[in-house]
């Protein structure tokens, strides 16, 4: 073997050994294998009366007055799941996030030190012009690090 065919083979072997060793290490940070499939679209409950696992831990949880009057503060409260999603160094929410129909109103976001706990209040004021239906969607949505991005919304009345 000359001076360069050695040079060549050890220069791809320490790139073949970085590579693998970058896997392996994203393995054990990441014990938990990620379905990339989540990570493709907004994710949904798609059947309320059949909720899966994933969808009960992840799918925001809305708890709103059914009716509120226009100009005066009300409470909207977001968790994170029915059962409350866990947040730890490898599986955390990063944020969760609230609109009133199209329009971003907040944004909580969280760290993985596991001191929040993914379930925020937040204090609104709808003006009368926003509903003139007489209705008004809240989205909440929020989005885990290793289940993607999640939304739920439900229909208030503005009076
Ligand atoms: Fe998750």
């Amino acid at each position: 073997m000359n001076r360069r065919t050695f040079l060549k083979t050890a220069a791809i072997g320490s790139i073949v050994t970085g590579i693998s060793a970058s896997v392996a290490s994203a393995e054990r940070y990441f014990p938990v294998k990620v379905d990339q499939s989540l990570f493709t679209d907004i994710n949904r409950v798609k059947d309320p009366a059949k909720k899966t696992p994933l969808e009960k831990s992840h799918a925001p949880v809305i708890l709103a007055s059914a009716s509120v009057k226009a100009g005066e503060p009300f409470t909207v409260e977001v968790s994170v799941g029915e059962n409350l999603h866990g947040m730890g160094p490898s599986h955390w929410i990063e944020y969760i996030e609230l609109a009133i129909g199209n329009e971003p109103a907040g944004r909580i976001d969280m760290q993985p030190k596991g001191y929040l706990k993914p379930k925020v209040t937040f204090v609104v004021v709808l003006p009368k012009e926003i509903a003139p239906s007489g209705k008004v969607t809240l989205v909440a949505s929020q989005r885990c690090n290793l289940h993607g991005l999640w939304e739920s919304s439900i229909d208030i009345s503005v009076v």
